[in-house]
């Protein structure tokens, strides 16, 4: 008798995932009951009485990389990852017919959802404990690059990063006169500066999905971890970390920009490696393209019914960010400084 036919019949993912989830555990677990997370994610309930995540991967045909298999990448980067210790999910196994991966549940939050929901939990608590996990995975790739650099896809490269780069300025300045115009030349070149003194700095390879998506909080635990390491790529670790804990309730219609960073979690990331200034600096980057999306929402909402970020609560909200400095130098903070002199007087609308 398999296991899986002892088990109550599931409605939902459909025997072929659970006989998978099943093979993938050895064959000597079976599973109880199961429900979605997300598309082709899903939470089971073990006859053990625990509870593990199946994923069940796209087919690894037309991979840019043949060797980068996310099944393949995401097993060896995890055990790595275990070994040292950092905030992640075990890899429990894998089945490689019905491409399923299956992992320890971490929690049933994600950073962003938790985030958005505000309940009411000690938000230094959290920054420090996404600070750390962030560090904890940063410090255990930074000695595997060599090994790791062969999973990485053409979209993921460091040219690839240079390119993206220049796109996420080209978005920036344009986020910069929607927000401010006309922005004038002097803010226009600091933020030429600041993108410039960031491009300087070297990229680190880690994953390449870093949203607070990819973070889940176990309030009873207390505990951070951090998800998805199937695909890997260059970026800078400290904009990495801005993105991680930056939600903007990506899965709600009424999403805010909740950012969880404040000084004293930057000064804690700079001992971890990170470094103050470029965390300011990605910060005002990632503002500045939010507010180019804002610009692109607006103009859509002018021919067409749209809730995405629209609406002036949305602009307030991401002026106030912007006057959130997280160093107290550097050319992020000029930058800001120079966008102020031209608008944002306390209570005034820019437009
Ligand atoms: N090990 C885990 N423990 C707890 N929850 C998990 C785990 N793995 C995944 N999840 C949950 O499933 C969701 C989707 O997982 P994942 O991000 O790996 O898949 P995805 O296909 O990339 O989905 P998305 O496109 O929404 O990011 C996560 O946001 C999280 O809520
Ligand atoms: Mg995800």
């Amino acid at each position: 008798m398999s296991p899986s036919s002892a088990a109550p019949v599931v409605a939902g993912p459909g025997r072929p995932l659970l006989r998978a989830a099943e093979r993938a555990l050895g064959g000597r677990r079976s599973v109880r009951a199961a429900r979605r997370v997300v598309r082709d994610v899903w939470r089971l309930w073990l006859d053990s009485g625990d509870r593990v995540v199946a994923k069940r991967h796209p087919a690894a045909d037309g991979l840019a990389v043949p060797a980068a298999d996310p099944l393949v990448v995401e097993a060896e980067v995890l055990a790595r990852l275990a070994v040292a210790g950092a905030a992640v999910p075990q890899f429990l196994g894998a089945d490689a017919a019905e491409r399923v991966a299956v992992f320890s549940d971490v929690g049933t939050w994600t950073l962003d959802d938790w985030l958005q929901a505000r309940p009411g939990a000690d938000p230094h608590l959290w920054a420090a404990r996404a600070v750390d996990a962030v560090g904890g995975v940063e410090q255990a790739l930074a000695g595997a690059t060599a090994s790791l650099q062969r999973w990485v896809p053409a979209w993921a490269q460091k040219s690839a990063l240079t390119r993206a780069w220049a796109a996420a300025i080209r978005q920036a300045q344009a986020g910069l006169a929607w927000l401010v115009p006309p922005p004038g030349r002097e803010a226009t070149a600091c933020l030429a500066e600041l993108a410039d003194d960031l491009a300087r700095r070297s990229p680190t390879l880690g994953s390449a999905d870093y949203n607070p998506g990819n973070v889940v909080v176990d309030p009873v635990a207390g505990t951070v971890c951090l998800i998805e390491f199937s695909a890997l790529g260059w970026d800078w670790p400290e904009r990495r970390l801005v993105q991680y804990t930056t939600s903007l309730g990506a899965r709600r219609p009424d999403g805010q920009l909740t950012p969880l960073l404040n000084v004293a979690a930057v000064d804690q990331a700079a001992t971890l490696g990170f470094d103050a200034v470029a965390i300011d600096g990605h910060w005002l980057v990632f503002l500045l393209n939010l507010a180019a999306v804002l610009a692109q929402v607006e103009r859509a909402a002018a021919t067409g019914p749209t809730r995405l970020w629209a609406g002036t609560e949305r602009r307030r909200q991401l002026q106030a960010a912007l006057s959130v400095p997280l160093a107290a130098s550097g050319p992020a903070a000029a930058c800001r400084r120079c966008i102020h002199q031209i608008s944002f007087v306390e209570g005034e609308e820019t437009r």
